[in-house]
C-alpha cells in the first residue's frame, strides 16, 4: 500500500497552479517576440495548429499520466514510467529527464525571476530614472548583473540580495507543501497577475502618439505591426518549428512538472476539463495580454525600424531595457513599470515553484523522506547549483543550461511519454484512463491525434531540431573562443547531475526490491 501523499485542496486550486506553471516569462516576453519575427498575425496559424495537435494532447497525456502514477505513490517520471511499463528495466532511467530538466531550468529561471523583483523595486524608488537612453539602460542592466562596473552598480551585491530573497521565497512556498504553499500562492498570484496585466493593457491602449510629427506611430498601427499577417512566412519550416517550440515552452509540457502536479489528484478527479481550463487561461494571458503590451508599446515610441533592432537583441532587452524607457515617458509611468515587473515576478514564481516540486516529490515518494527534509535538501543543493548561473552569466553558461534543460529535454521527454502512453500503455486503456471522472468527453478525433499525429509531429520536430540546432550547438558553433571552456564545464556539470539522479533511481529501486523480498 502506497503511503498517503499530499493532495490539492480544491479543483480551482490545481487549475490555478497548472496555469501558474504555464503562465510565465514566456507569455509576456517570448511570445510577442516570436510572433513579431515569424510572420506577425500569420504566426497564429502554426501556433494554433501546434496548440491543437501538440499542446492540448500533451496536456491531457501529462495530467492523465500524473494522476495514474500518483495512484501508485509516484509523483515523478521514473516511477510513473516504470508503473506503465513494468517489463522495461530502462524506462525509469529515461524518466530521470522529468526531474533533471525542471531542476536545470529552476537553476537559472529563479535568478532571472529575481531581476524582475529588483526592477519592480527600482521602478518605484526611481533608481534607473536618469538612465534615459537605450545605451544607458543597457549599462544599468549590465551593471546590475555584475558584467560591468559603472555609475549605477559597483558589483553584483544588489543582484545577489534580490536573488536570495527570491530563492528563499520559492523554498518557503514549497516547504509549506502542495495545498498550504503552492495552491495558496497561485490562488493569490494568478488573479493579481491578471489585474496587473489588464491595467497595463488598458494603459498601453490609451497611449496617444507621443510625437505629433509622427502621428502614424499610434496604438492601432502598433497592433497592426504585430498582427498584420505575412502569409509568405508559412512557407518556412523555421516558422513552424518556432510555433511548436513556443507551444511547449508556454504550456510547460514536456518538462515533467505537470506530471508531478497531477499526481496529487485522486482517481475520480477530472483531468479533461481541468487540463483544458489551464490551457485556456494560459492562452488568454499569452495571446490577449502578452500580445498587446510590449510590441505595440515599443512601436509607438521607437517605430518599426527601432523595434526590429530591439527585437533582435532578444526578449530580455525588450523587458529590462525598452519597457523601463517607455514607462519613463508616460504619466504614472513609475507605477505602471512597477506593476509590469511585479506581473513578471508573479508569472515567474508560480512557474519556478512548479520546477522545484518534482525533485521534492522524488525524494518524498521514492526515499520516504519527509517533505520538510526533502525541501531542505533541495534548498541546499539547488542553492549551490544556482551559483554558476549567477557568477558566470556572461560566459554562455545560462544559454547552455537553457539549451539542454529548457529545450532539448522538453522535446525528447514529450516524444517518449507520448509513445509510452499511446503505444506501450495502449490507446484503448489510455482513452479509458483519460475519461475516469471526466467532466467532458474528449472529441473522438483526439484518439487518432494522440496515437498518430502527436507522436509523428514530435518525431519530426525532434529530428529537424537536432539537425538545425542540435548539431551546431553540440559543436559549439558561434560560441566565442573565450567562452568554450565554460560551456564545456557546464556540460560536465549537467552530465554529473544527470548521473547522480540516475544513481539515485537505481538505489531507490534496489531498496524497494529488498524491502519486498524481506
Ligand atoms: N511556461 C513557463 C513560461 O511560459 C515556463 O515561462
Amino acid at each position: 500500500m502506497a503511503k498517503k501523499r499530499q493532495a490539492w485542496g480544491t479543483r480551482v486550486g490545481i487549475i490555478m497552479a497548472v496555469a501558474g506553471s504555464a503562465i510565465g516569462l514566456g507569455n509576456f516576453l517570448r511570445f510577442p517576440v516570436q510572433a513579431a519575427s515569424n510572420g506577425g498575425g500569420a504566426f497564429l496559424i502554426p501556433y494554433f495548429v501546434s496548440l491543437f495537435l501538440l499542446g492540448i494532447p500533451l496536456m491531457w497525456v501529462e495530467w492523465t499520466l500524473g494522476r495514474y502514477g500518483g495512484g501508485f505513490g509516484h509523483g515523478t517520471a521514473p516511477g510513473i514510467f516504470h508503473t506503465m511499463w513494468q517489463k522495461s528495466r530502462f524506462i525509469k532511467y529515461f524518466g530521470v529527464i522529468g526531474i533533471f530538466g525542471p531542476l536545470i531550468i529552476f537553476i537559472y529561471y529563479t535568478y532571472i525571476e529575481s531581476w524582475t523583483l529588483a526592477y519592480s523595486f527600482f521602478a518605484i524608488t526611481g533608481k534607473y530614472a536618469d538612465a534615459a537612453s537605450q545605451g544607458a539602460m543597457q549599462s544599468f542592466l549590465r551593471g546590475y548583473q555584475g558584467l560591468e562596473h559603472n555609475q549605477y552598480f559597483s558589483g553584483i551585491g544588489t543582484a545577489y540580495i534580490f536573488f536570495l530573497i527570491t530563492f528563499m521565497a520559492n523554498i518557503t512556498v514549497i516547504y509549506y507543501g502542495i495545498k498550504g504553499g503552492i495552491e495558496r500562492l497561485c490562488k493569490i498570484a494568478m488573479p493579481l497577475l491578471f489585474i496587473f496585466g489588464i491595467a497595463i493593457l488598458v494603459r498601453v491602449f490609451t497611449l496617444g502618439a507621443p510625437d505629433p510629427s509622427k502621428p502614424d506611430l499610434n496604438i492601432a498601427n502598433g497592433l497592426g505591426f504585430l498582427w498584420n499577417p505575412d502569409f509568405t512566412a508559412l512557407k518556412s519550416a523555421k516558422v513552424w518549428l518556432a510555433a511548436a517550440g513556443q507551444t511547449f515552452f508556454t504550456l510547460s509540457v514536456g518538462i515533467g512538472v505537470i506530471l508531478t502536479y497531477a499526481s496529487y489528484l485522486s482517481k475520480g478527479d477530472d483531468v479533461v476539463l481541468s487540463g483544458l481550463s489551464a490551457v485556456g487561461t494560459n492562452e488568454l494571458a499569452e495571446v490577449v495580454i502578452g500580445g498587446s503590451i510590449i510590441i505595440p508599446a515599443a512601436f509607438i515610441f521607437f517605430g518599426p525600424a527601432g523595434i526590429q533592432a530591439i527585437a533582435k537583441g532578444g526578449a530580455f532587452n525588450l523587458s529590462f531595457v525598452t519597457m523601463p524607457l517607455i514607462f519613463g515617458k508616460i504619466f504614472l509611468g513609475a507605477f505602471f513599470a512597477c506593476a509590469w515587473f511585479l506581473l513578471l515576478f508573479l508569472a515567474g514564481i508560480t512557474s519556478s515553484v512548479s520546477l522545484a516540486q518534482p525533485a521534492v516529490a522524488f525524494l518524498e515518494d521514492e526515499f520516504g523522506i519527509s517533505r520538510e527534509d526533502a525541501v531542505r535538501m533541495l534548498g541546499l543543493v539547488s542553492f549551490i547549483l544556482c551559483q554558476p548561473a549567477i557568477f558566470l552569466l556572461g560566459k554562455g553558461v545560462v544559454n547552455e543550461l537553457d539549451f539542454w534543460g529548457g529545450t532539448f529535454c522538453l522535446v525528447l521527454f514529450a516524444t517518449v511519454e507520448t509513445i509510452l502512453f499511446a503505444w506501450v500503455f495502449g490507446m484503448e486503456k489510455a482513452w479509458q484512463e483519460i475519461h475516469h471522472g471526466a467532466d467532458m468527453q474528449v472529441p473522438k478525433v483526439y484518439k487518432f491525434i494522440i496515437k498518430y499525429i502527436t507522436p509523428a509531429f514530435l518525431v519530426v520536430i525532434l529530428g529537424s531540431w537536432i539537425y538545425q540546432e542540435g548539431i551546431p550547438t553540440f559543436f559549439m558553433k558561434g560560441v566565442p573562443e573565450a567562452d568554450k571552456p565554460f560551456v564545456l564545464a557546464t556540460r560536465f556539470f549537467l552530465v554529473s547531475i544527470f548521473a547522480v539522479l540516475a544513481l539515485m533511481v537505481k538505489i531507490a529501486w534496489r531498496r524497494k526490491r529488498r524491502s519486498t523480498i524481506r
